[in-house]
């Protein structure tokens, strides 16, 4: 079945917070994400879904002007290494662009330098930091 990419989905905390949960390793934990995410700091998140199942999620919060910070990349032990990280970070950060925003950090874990530096086009700026620059868009002619 082929994975499918929706921005602004509708929220279901539970499933969310499920697929969170088994991403980062710890205990589920109920969480509000639908209300988080309907915050004006969010720029934008994305869902991968298999059929109805929420298998990856990634968001975009502004943190400056003209940046925002790219947050709860997350997909589903049993889906990973499938490109599914790799689709939604692409989304998260077309997105970005299109709102007119420069930049997108984002912090992560050594082991990660891979997928952030040589996959998702993040810039270095230290071993667990990096920066992608946007082109703002351009007005129609
Ligand atoms: C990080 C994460 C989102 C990547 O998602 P994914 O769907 O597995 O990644 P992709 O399949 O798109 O990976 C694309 C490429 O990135 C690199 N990559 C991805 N995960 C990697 C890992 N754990 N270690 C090293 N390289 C990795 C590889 O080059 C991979 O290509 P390959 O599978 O052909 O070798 C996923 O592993 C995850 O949810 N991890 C737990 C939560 C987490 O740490 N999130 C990041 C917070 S900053």
């Amino acid at each position: 079945m082929e994975i499918r990419y929706r921005t602004r989905f509708a929220v279901d905390d539970t499933a969310l917070s499920r697929l969170h949960a088994r991403a980062f390793d710890y205990a589920e934990t109920p969480f509000a994400w639908g209300r988080v995410l309907g915050q004006p700091a969010t720029v934008t998140f994305v869902g991968a879904f298999l059929g109805a199942d929420l298998v990856g999620f990634a968001q975009a919060r502004r943190t400056d002007p003209g940046q925002a910070g790219l947050l709860d990349v997350a997909v589903d032990p049993d889906r990973q290494r499938r490109g599914i990280g790799l689709a939604l970070v692409r989304h998260v950060i077309r997105d970005v662009e299109a709102a007119g925003l420069s930049r997108l950090l984002v912090e992560f874990e050594p082991p990660l330098s891979e997928f952030y530096f040589g996959r998702c086009g993040f810039s270095r700026r230290d071993a667990t930091t990096g920066v992608r620059w946007l082109s703002r868009p351009q007005p129609p002619v």
